[in-house]
């Protein structure tokens, strides 16, 4: 019987896994350039660590999280975001006592029991990065120049960046009450979870995407009306220093995000072409989680984007090229095939792409995988090759053969520079 795997977590074979790779380099080439670090996070952590950070009126921590009863009784959950984990470590580890300021980036699998379609996985991976440790509004022009460059780096088709603010402990309940309120008003004409989410999380109300909530609620106070002094004039720095490096940034009222912990700067990144699952990433700033976990009164900034859908938003062709070998060894009995591991094994050592076909293979069937493989020299090894200490070279462009005497072991050297002399020789005659 054929085991599956399950619903919604996905293999990334050999043929994806060059675009993967790629991707994450680019990312960590951009990381770099801006100072940021890598952290590495577990993937299970104490259930309390994102039921108390993301919200416990969220999607996430209401039915989207694994979680699940440890050996010992405790609760514990698979990772749905790196923010949190982030957050526990940094004071887990007091980092601040360390460095005042920390930028950190992680890229890995996350977990979100949601129900699996296009760009929608349960099993998928971020790309993301926490700046913690200050307050200033270039931080958060900042966090969002290095999305920008990041998704121009991997070249997003057709990029759209969102931004508001979300306002802060002070001025945001206030606009939240009078949005219930005018809530309260059009109860009638709210989808079930809008009615709910007008006791639990009323800002939730602007990104249903049930049309009669939408319509119900198109004349929504929205809080850029309703921002403290403070935060408009964060929010105002922010969106001036971006504009003046051009980047374009759409001012969107009604862009809430997902999770609780945003005050002030948020922006989600979206690209064309991707259908309803068109974020493909979003982060904010989260004056207050720190605080939470027990750490110091600083505050945090950042985001993260998902490979998966950014994958789909990039135009690169579909690329399943893998680096051909640069030798291909044929040996035509048993005693030669001790003779080409041994030299297959050196060479490897020495830094050589070189393949070695499976056991009893006529020379027929070796040069087509050699073909296959794209490998531009193949190394012929029979008894006659190896009574004169030789192996005849087949160079698979020119369709030639070359002997080419051989003191196995040799070095990788040795033998790509006598592969370029034996090019500019006159060719030996068909092998035998
Ligand atoms: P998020 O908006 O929940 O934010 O997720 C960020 C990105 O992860 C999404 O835009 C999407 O591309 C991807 N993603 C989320 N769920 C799925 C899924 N089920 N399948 C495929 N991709 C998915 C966060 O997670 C925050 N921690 C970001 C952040 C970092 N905020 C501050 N710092």
């Amino acid at each position: 019987m054929k085991i599956s795997s399950v619903k919604g977590f996905h293999d990334i074979l050999p043929d994806e896994s060059a675009r993967w790779n790629r991707m994450e380099a680019q990312a960590r080439e951009v990381f770099t350039r801006y100072g940021y670090h890598e952290i590495r996070i577990p993937i299970l952590e104490k259930t309390e660590v994102f039921s108390r950070s993301i919200g416990e009126a969220t999607d996430i921590v209401e039915k989207e999280m694994y979680t699940f009863e440890d050996g010992d009784g405790s609760s514990v959950t698979l990772r749905p975001e790196g923010t949190a984990a982030v957050v526990r470590a940094y004071v887990e580890h007091a980092l601040h006592q360390r460095e005042p300021f920390w930028k950190l980036y992680y890229i890995g699998p996350m977990f979100r029991r949601e129900r699996p379609q296009k760009g929608r996985l349960r099993q998928f991976h971020q790309i993301g990065v926490e700046a913690i440790g200050r307050d200033d509004a270039a931080v958060d022009a900042e966090v969002v120049l290095l999305l920008h460059d990041l998704i121009s780096a991997v070249k997003v088709r057709d990029p759209r960046i969102d931004l508001n603010s979300l306002g802060c402990s002070d001025c945001r309940p206030r606009y939240v009450e009078l949005l219930r309120r005018f809530g309260e008003q059009r109860r009638d004409q709210l989808c079930e979870n809008c009615k709910r989410r007008l006791e639990r999380n009323p800002l939730r109300l602007l990104d249903c995407k049930v049309e009669s909530c939408q319509t119900a609620t198109a004349d929504a106070p929205v809080i850029v009306d309703h921002l403290c002094d403070a935060c408009r004039a964060h929010f105002e720095t922010v969106r001036g220093l971006l504009a003046r490096e051009q980047v374009e940034t759409h001012l969107n009222p009604r862009m809430v995000r997902g999770l609780d912990y945003y005050c002030r700067t948020a922006f989600e990144v979206s690209a064309a072409g991707l259908g309803a699952q068109s974020a493909v990433g979003g982060g904010g700033r989260y004056d207050g989680l720190v605080r939470s976990f027990g750490g110091p009164d600083t505050t945090g900034i950042g985001f993260a984007l998902g490979v998966e859908r950014l994958l789909l938003a990039i135009d690169e062709e579909h690329d399943t090229t893998r680096p051909p070998p640069e030798i291909f060894l044929a040996p035509l009995d048993r005693a030669a095939e001790s003779e080409a591991t041994h030299l297959a094994h050196t060479l490897r050592r020495d830094g050589m792409r070189v393949e070695v076909p499976s056991a009893g293979k006529s020379l027929k069937s070796q040069m087509r995988s050699a073909d296959r493989l794209g490998a531009p020299y193949v190394l012929i090894m029979g008894a006659d090759e190896l009574a004169a200490k030789a192996v005849t070279v087949r160079d698979m462009a020119g369709k030639r053969n070359f002997p080419l005497a051989i003191n196995i072991p040799t070095t990788a050297a040795e033998l790509r520079a006598a592969l370029v002399r034996l090019r500019a020789e006159p060719p030996l005659e068909q092998h035998p």
